[in-house]
């Protein structure tokens, strides 16, 4: 089994869980049975729950997050007892990362729960996203309704890794009790053209009808294929007019690829009765947004024996999307299966379903489905991912910072500190911008940084971060604001920085640089770019700053030192000898003066040269005797 999945290495999921994952995989091939994973948050072993023994996998070795007891806020959540929650201090990204799974088709479904900590029992707001796609917002409100402690989509997986991560909004620690990726038919729930690899569908509400009793796939004996899908139970819409039937016959053209509904949902119908032949129903949905519906029929009614007897047009929101439903007719047959599906844009808040009989006293219906239809979004060139991780690791960014799943996506939580913008002919989204200013960043600029070759901003002033600042910098050609003032910078600027023909403002103010500032940056004026080179005791070499010396070589420097230490030598005898003379010559021209005082002036030249001669001879002692006014030009 070999790692290469590039996520893997910075993945924090615990190794077991990929080695279960890839035991599971291997034996699913064997077996023909779908891909299968569920992991309980936060807990140390492994479970399993009643009624089908079900095996969730432990997470305990996942270095995000905190665990805890759970509070589970419905009936229809699994019986586990512990959950993983994130508290905005380790970051606002947290992610799982499910490695070596098959690609395909899956059903991810993440259930939620409170923290069974009175003081930390209030109801968490926050987003999921799958594969960089923002799938849920949570509403306030969710954990006190049954049905919506969960979020629930299909996905497609085109690499051999899943990504599930929780976003903060500021208000509680996101707390997950369980995830669960099921895969299902690479086709299922095809709606037509327009869908594909890049569609996401949301579970919005599942209802089965007739039964009134909640139920997963597995409580109606479906197959695995089918997802274990929740359907809601509904025993009439309209309370006093509407009857729920069943049937104990077999039905017909269930259990089948793609989406492998079980028997049992066509089993039991909501039928209307005489008091109103309309069978309506209303939800609210999230308005703007284009819907997915899936209607299940069976005739299970034994007083309809034929086509004819039962015709209804099928309208969402007052517009007629099927008309002259004839389930024998469609279906070929009674107790036989019929799905329609259909695509609806909702511009209001509620979304009304309405069977209406145009022959025929009454519609009958066993079950339907509504989807969110959900773009899935492009995700951010793994080249600047990796970029990012390495300048994450090497400036080693605070717990808080986050930085997990993608930099870019989903839109509604980028990284912060990065700026990302589409590249319409990559079809990625790239970085063009990094401002992590003032964030006590200590470490240091990584080659690498290069790498995110589309930066246009970079500012990293306010901070402590050391080391060199790396050439590479050169080479990213739109850098226009280079702002590493205020940081402990050292070494040279280097030469490469006079490539960046867009540079606008080059702040290196304030740092501990030396040598002199290249010609072609600060030289002459650049482009009319602005620069700060201020408080950098080493810099010099442009106005402003010392001038530099001329450059040389060590050898030189060595022979310039060695020779200055001679010259300094000789310069300190010729003093002192230099010195003697002047004593002796002022002490001349006194005695000249005392006998020779009205001429003493003009011809003073002549007479000092006589008179040292004179001095030196005649005045031996006097130069001995005075050794402490020499020293002071030894010393000097
Ligand atoms: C969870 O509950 C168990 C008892 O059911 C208790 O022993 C354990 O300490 C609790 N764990 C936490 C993290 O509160
Ligand atoms: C859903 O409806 C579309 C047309 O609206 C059709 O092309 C497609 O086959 C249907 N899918 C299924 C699984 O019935
Ligand atoms: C599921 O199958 C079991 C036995 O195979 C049966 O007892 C049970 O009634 C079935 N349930 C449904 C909802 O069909
Ligand atoms: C809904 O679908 C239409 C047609 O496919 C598309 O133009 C529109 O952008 C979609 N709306 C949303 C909110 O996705
Ligand atoms: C960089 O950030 C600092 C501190 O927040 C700010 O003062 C400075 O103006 C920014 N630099 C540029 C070039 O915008
Ligand atoms: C430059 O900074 C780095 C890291 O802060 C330090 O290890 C290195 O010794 C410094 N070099 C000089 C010449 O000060
Ligand atoms: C350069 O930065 C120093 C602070 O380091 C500031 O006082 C000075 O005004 C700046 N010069 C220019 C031209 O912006």
């Amino acid at each position: 089994m070999k790692e290469s999945s590039s996520r893997m290495v910075r993945s924090p999921v615990l190794q077991l869980l990929l080695l279960a994952a890839t035991a599971l995989w291997v034996m699913a091939a064997q077996s023909k049975e779908p891909f299968a994973i569920r992991i309980s948050c936060g807990s140390r072993d492994d479970v399993h729950t009643p009624p089908t023994n079900a095996l969730w996998y432990r997470d305990f070795g996942y270095t995000g997050g905190r665990f805890a007891n759970a509070t589970r806020p419905s009936y229809i959540t699994p019986p586990l007892k512990t959950l993983r929650y994130f508290p905005l201090s380790d970051g606002p990204e947290n992610c799982y990362y499910i490695n070596n799974i098959p690609i395909g088709h899956y059903q991810v479904r993440t259930f939620f729960a409170l923290v069974a900590d009175p003081n930390l029992d209030s109801e968490p707001i926050f987003d999921v996203s799958v594969e960089g796609t923002q799938i849920i917002s949570l509403k306030s409100g969710w954990s006190s309704s049954e049905e919506q402690c969960f979020a629930d989509a299909l996905i497609f997986v085109q690499d051999t890794s899943a990504s599930i991560c929780f976003h903060s909004t500021g208000h509680g620690d996101p707390s997950i009790l369980s995830i669960e990726l099921l895969q299902v038919d690479d086709n299922a729930y095809n709606f037509g053209p327009s869908w594909g690899k890049g569609t996401i569908l949301r579970t919005v509400r599942r209802w089965t009808c007739g039964t009134g009793k909640p139920a997963f796939d597995e409580d109606l004996n479906g197959t695995q294929w089918g997802g274990d899908r929740f359907w809601l139970g509904a025993k009439a819409f309209s309370s006093g007019s509407d009857q729920a039937i069943s049937t104990e016959n077999i039905i017909a053209e269930t259990s089948m690829a793609p989406n492998f509904y079980a028997e049992a949902l066509y089993q039991s119908a909501i039928v209307s009765t005489d008091t109103q032949p309309d069978l309506s129903f209303q939800m609210d949905v999230d308005p703007n947004k284009n819907y997915s519906i899936w209607l299940h029929f069976a005739e299970i009614d034994a007083s309809i024996t034929g086509e004819q007897e039962r015709v209804f047009d099928i309208l969402i929101n007052g517009n007629i999307v099927f008309k002259n439903v004839d389930i024998v007719r469609m279906a070929g047959e009674r107790y036989t299966a019929l799905v329609l599906n259909t695509t609806v844009a909702v511009s209001g808040k509620t979304l009304t379903i309405t069977l209406q009989p145009t022959q025929g006293m009454h519609a009958i219906i066993s079950a339907f489905e509504i989807f969110e239809i959900i773009s899935a979004e492009m995700t951010t060139s793994s080249d600047e991912v990796s970029a990012l991780q390495t300048l994450k690791s090497s400036l080693g960014l605070p717990l808080r910072f986050g930085w997990n799943g993608d930099p870019c996506v989903p839109q509604q939580h980028p990284w912060s500190g990065v700026d990302c913008q589409f590249d319409k002919t990559k079809g990625k989204w790239v970085i063009d911008g990094l401002g992590l200013d003032n964030q006590g960043l200590k470490g240091l600029l990584p080659s690498d940084i290069s790498k995110l070759q589309h930066l246009q901003n970079i500012n990293l002033s306010g901070n402590s971060i050391g080391g060199t600042i790396p050439s590479s910098l050169g080479t990213i050609a739109g850098l226009e604001i280079l702002d590493l003032s205020f940081n402990q910078l050292n070494g040279s600027i280097p030469d490469s920085l006079g490539q960046l023909k867009s540079l606008q403002i080059l702040n290196l103010n304030e740092n501990f640089l030396s040598g002199s500032v290249p010609a072609n940056l600060g030289g002459r004026p650049l482009h009319r770019a602005s620069f700060n080179f201020t408080g950098n005791a080493g810099l010099c070499g442009i106005p402003g700053l010392p001038s530099c010396g001329p450059h040389l070589s060590i050898a030189a420097k060595i022979g310039i030192a060695f020779g200055s230490l001679i010259g300094l030598l000789l310069m300190v005898v010729f003093a002192a000898c230099w010195w003697k003379r002047r004593q002796n010559i002022l002490r001349a021209q006194k005695i000249a003066a005392a006998r020779e005082a009205p001429y003493a002036k003009a011809k003073a030249r002549t007479h000092f040269a006589r008179d040292i001669q004179m001095g030196k001879h005649h005045r031996p002692h006097e130069h001995s005797r005075n050794p402490a006014e020499a020293a002071p030009v030894l010393l000097s």
